[in-house]
């Protein structure tokens, strides 16, 4: 089987600074995969490589099957053209801390935005399938409401809706609940959580440790721009191997 996501040495630097040194991991289709670390750890720089945003300085990654940024010919590689970078993005959602919803437009809107825009849907496919994404997302009854009139989780399920309204064969969540109430991280996880049961192959940064326990398959600790543990997040977590991780699970369980 494919892999979704495979990286092989992935480094990145930011001029001098050398952030991701040598990144190695594996994401099965349909797996939720966990990421934690500490601040500055490159998670965020990790996620930003698999969705095109940044270009990786050496190490190979893949999603799907296919390098990203190049194309492969016989043993060539060539980088793609802006445009054809673009077509790739599609495949991947991405939701991060901070929703960025459009703010003059509804939620309905927002969510029918991409498809319309990039996809030249017509208006009538995309609004029916946003009426869809926004009921499942729980929030059918806000579909006329202004990002400022919905509360932080119910702009994030939003913003997950939109994303999902590409039809991405995979989504990438930076901290997806880290800005918002606590009382309002519950229902963007039940969100998330269903998506999961849906089979969705999902890459999760997050400090929510019980989710990663009881939803996610697989659980990365990474520290300082490497992998320093993985494994199933039961064991991970209840029972790291390694001193980082410890210390690291010792400061947020
Ligand atoms: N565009 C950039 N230019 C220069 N340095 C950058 C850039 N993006 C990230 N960095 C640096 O890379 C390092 C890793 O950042 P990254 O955002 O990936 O960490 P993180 O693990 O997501 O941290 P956090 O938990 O705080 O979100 C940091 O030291 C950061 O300052
Ligand atoms: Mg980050």
């Amino acid at each position: 089987m494919t892999a979704m996501v495979k990286a092989e040495g992935v480094h990145k630097s930011f001029g001098p600074a050398h952030i991701l040194k040598g990144i190695d991991l594996e994401v099965a289709p349909r797996e939720v995969f966990c990421l934690i670390g500490p601040s500055g750890s490159g998670k965020s720089t990790f996620l930003r490589c698999i969705n095109h945003l940044e270009k990786i300085n050496a190490g190979r990654l893949s999603v799907d099957g296919e390098l990203v940024g190049y194309r492969q010919k016989g043993n060539k590689l060539y980088e793609l053209k802006d445009s054809e970078v673009a077509l790739k993005r599609r495949d991947i959602g991405m939701v991060f801390q901070r929703f960025n919803l459009f703010p003059h437009m509804t939620a309905l809107e927002n969510v029918m935005e991409a498809p319309v825009q990039v996809k030249g849907e017509t208006r009538a496919v995309a609004r029916a399938r946003a009426g869809r994404l926004l009921d499942r997302v729980g929030l059918a009854d806000k579909a006329a409401n202004y990002p400022s009139q919905l509360s932080g989780g119910q702009q994030q399920r939003v913003a997950i809706a939109r994303a999902l309204a590409m039809e991405p064969k995979l989504m990438l969540f930076d901290e997806p609940t880290s800005a918002l109430d606590p009382e309002l991280v519950g229902d963007v996880l039940d969100v998330m959580r269903g998506l999961a049961e849906d089979g969705m192959t999902m890459i999760v940064v997050t400090h929510e440790m019980g989710f990663a326990r009881e939803v996610g398959d697989a659980l990365v600790f990474m520290d300082d721009g490497v992998v320093v543990e993985t494994g199933h997040p039961r064991d991970v977590l209840t029972n790291p191997q390694h001193d980082r991780t410890k210390a690291f699970l010792s400061k947020v369980l």
